[in-house]
């Protein structure tokens, strides 16, 4: 028994030494652990035994069965891991290679300015107000001191619906009016309200048919022109940087009174007289007034109490400006140049 026990294992250490695959590694393992292997040989060895002899001899065969097993365990693993390191050596990163770009999305330009001025706002105490685009032609004009017929009206050619009682709001006006409607104790009023606004315009480089606002309306006791006056100025040298100096130049809108144009040195020339603003030194922006009394009134404020100053300006016009976009119509298209932020396209 010894003997044969030694043999076997003499023919496994030489077999496996020249096992290259996991094939041949099952074919020598049937043929030593197999049900007709040599290891289960061994047991036919056990009829001829004597019993005293039989213990001795269960003992070597469990031995000889735990040996060969592990020589096959050991060859396994050994197997294995060689297929992982050439797996890894295969599979080896430079980490000192540039990475691959990938192309992120940034805001669309008009939304980045828009959040930019929201906060700005905020930052001063106004709420952020939306209205609906879909307006009543008694908000976007009536209560505005625009009564129909009102030549003002024409300057705004508006998309009306089936009766001429609803339109879609050619300005972000009528969200003041709304505003003071809902305030039910006549309390005073900051708000700031961004949207789109559509107008029967036909589309070129600087007209839209669609087109976004921003509305402002502050309302309290003792609020006057030179709270506007201090007010543009805090918001352009917001979008145009500390050096940029304001100006109002006298105007007219129905709803405010006195009106005036909301300008701003010319961020390119500084003053000089440039292209961009026509040789003025100055670029206007957007309108703006002290609320007119008649527009309190309507909305149920006493003008005798309160006063108020509103202003709007369109935001595609202000971002024109900012970013050097020469056609309206980009914001609209999937052109993705159209925003600062992008530095890869
Ligand atoms: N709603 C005006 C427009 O679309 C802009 C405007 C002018 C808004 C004066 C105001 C204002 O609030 O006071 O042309």
């Amino acid at each position: 028994m010894k003997e044969k026990m030694e043999s076997i294992k003499k023919e496994l250490e030489e077999k496996i030494k020249n096992i290259k695959s996991d094939a041949d590694l099952s074919n020598l393992k049937a043929e030593f652990l197999g049900k007709k292997g040599k290891v289960k040989e061994l047991t036919t060895l056990l009829k001829d035994l004597k019993d005293e002899e039989k213990k001795e001899f269960g003992k070597n065969l469990n031995e000889i069965k735990t040996y060969v097993e592990g020589v096959f365990a050991n060859k396994q693993e050994e197997f294995k891991n060689k297929v992982l390191e050439e797996k890894l050596k295969k599979e080896s990163i430079d980490v000192t290679l540039p990475g691959t770009t990938i192309k992120t999305g940034a805001p669309n330009i008009l939304e980045g300015m828009i959040e930019d001025l929201e906060e700005l706002f905020i930052s001063m105490g106004y709420d952020v107000v939306e209205g609906p685009e879909i307006e009543l032609d008694l908000y976007n004009f009536e209560l505005l001191n625009l009564p129909k017929g009102h030549p003002a009206r024409d300057a705004q050619d508006t998309f009306y619906t089936k009766d001429d009682k609803l339109l879609l709001r050619s300005q972000t006006s009528p969200v003041q009016i709304r505003t003071m409607l809902a305030n039910e104790e006549k309390s005073p009023i900051k708000i700031v309200c961004p949207g789109k606004t559509y107008r029967r315009d036909y589309d070129d480089a600087t007209h839209s048919h669609q087109f976004m606002q921003m509305e402002g309306l502050l309302v309290d006791k003792d609020i006057s022109l030179a709270d506007l006056k201090g007010t543009w100025d805090i918001i352009a040298k917001h979008l145009f940087g500390e050096d940029t100096t304001t100006r109002f130049r006298s105007s007219f809108y129905p709803f405010t009174e006195p009106s005036v144009e909301l300008d701003v040195s010319c961020f390119n020339c500084h003053g000089d007289g440039c292209a961009i603003c026509k040789d003025t030194g100055y670029i206007t922006v957007g309108g703006a007034g002290m609320v007119h009394p008649k527009v309190l009134e309507n909305c149920g404020y006493n003008p005798e109490e309160m006063s108020g100053f509103a202003f709007g300006f369109g935001l595609e016009r202000l971002a024109m400006l900012k970013y050097g976009i020469n056609d309206i119509r980009l914001f609209y298209t999937n052109d993705l140049r159209v925003n600062p932020d992008r530095k890869d396209v």
